[in-house]
């Protein structure tokens, strides 16, 4: 019979247990910049555990798809620089990381956007609408 603590693969993953970390968008990035910084490391290194697996917050693959303050991204050197940190201190307890990515379109907001621009508009309407 299974349980919570026994192994099991997830797809390249052998883990150890079940107990995963769901995304949960913390908005913690130091600012400017959106770069992960101590407060990440911190808290990322506190769910690890031997055999584990975390997924990370959203993280914006381009500044356009930024979705919130102090949300990370990893779409300049700065921002990846910063993760390393994060990803050493959860593989230093025995865990894996998997980095969730997100581009929120047009859920943005103007003071997010590169100069103040609008949002990222879909380019054609849907049929029907
Ligand atoms: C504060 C908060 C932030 C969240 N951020 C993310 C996120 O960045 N990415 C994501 O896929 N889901 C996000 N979620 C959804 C959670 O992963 C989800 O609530 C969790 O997996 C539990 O599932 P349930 O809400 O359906 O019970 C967030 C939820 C909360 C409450």
């Amino acid at each position: 019979m299974s349980n919570l603590f026994a192994p099991i693969q997830v797809g390249a993953f052998d883990l150890g247990h079940r107990v995963v970390l769901a995304p949960l968008t913390r908005m913690r990035a130091e600012m400017p910049g959106n770069i992960p910084g101590p407060a990440m490391v911190e808290y990322y290194s506190q769910r690890a555990s031997q055999g584990g697996l975390l997924i990370t917050e959203a993280t914006f693959i381009s500044r356009q798809g930024n979705g919130g303050y102090a949300s990370p991204g990893i779409e300049d050197d700065a921002q990846a620089k910063g993760w390393r940190p994060v990803v050493d201190a959860v593989h230093a307890k025995g865990a894996k990381l998997v980095l969730q990515l997100w581009h929120v379109g047009r859920s943005s907001h103007s003071t997010l956007q590169p100069g103040g621009g609008q949002p990222v508009a879909r380019s054609k309407a849907a049929p029907g609408r």
